[in-house]
């Protein structure tokens, strides 16, 4: 079996600035490919991983946020929209599975409302405010649309985030690593 830390896409890489395409259908490959990002988000202990962020330019994400080693409660979005974001705005410290070693403060709106199909096809609504979940929500859901967390940053501070992404990844950082900053 392949290592689950070399299956992620680590930035830079043109498949993290991708549009990616709806699913029309849910086939057993579909399938396959969720339960792979599962294993490999588990492995690598994120709480969200994206199907670009594993090489497939699909409109699919998983997100867990509060799983312990006995109990796992994992979501499977296939193509979700944003349907409502406001509430005030927050600022959050983000990590990303794609970007080892760096931790990157982004503003983004408290509350949302995302619809999705999950693995049986039923269109499911998802509401969080205030949470982990809301920011998860978002930051995995930019992925599908070829945004990373450090676009939300203004051109200097992406730059400085970028070489000391550099810098993580020449120190042997791997993903699910994020800095102490
Ligand atoms: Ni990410």
């Amino acid at each position: 079996m392949a290592d689950q830390f070399d299956d992620i896409v680590v930035a830079p890489d043109k498949r993290l600035k991708t549009e990616c395409a709806p699913i029309e259908e849910i086939t057993p490959e579909i399938r396959g490919l969720a339960k792979r990002m599962l294993d490999d988000m588990y492995a690598t202990e994120g709480c969200g991983l994206a199907a670009p962020q594993v090489g497939e330019l699909v409109q699919m994400v998983v997100i867990d946020v509060d799983y312990t080693e006995r109990k796992r409660n994992p979501y499977v979005l296939i193509n979700p929209e944003i349907v409502v974001a406001d509430g005030e705005e927050r600022e959050f410290p983000e990590g990303c599975l794609s970007f080892p070693g760096i931790t990157v403060r982004v503003t983004r709106p408290s509350h949302v409302v995302v619809r999705a199909r999950n693995l049986d096809g039923d269109l499911m609504q998802y509401e969080a405010k205030d949470n982990l979940m809301a920011v998860c929500l978002q930051h995995e859901i930019d992925h599908l649309h070829g945004v990373t967390m450090l676009d939300h940053l203004r051109p200097l501070k992406r730059a400085a985030k970028m070489h000391e992404l550099e810098e993580a990844l020449a120190a042997g950082a791997r993903p699910g690593d994020t800095s102490v900053a």
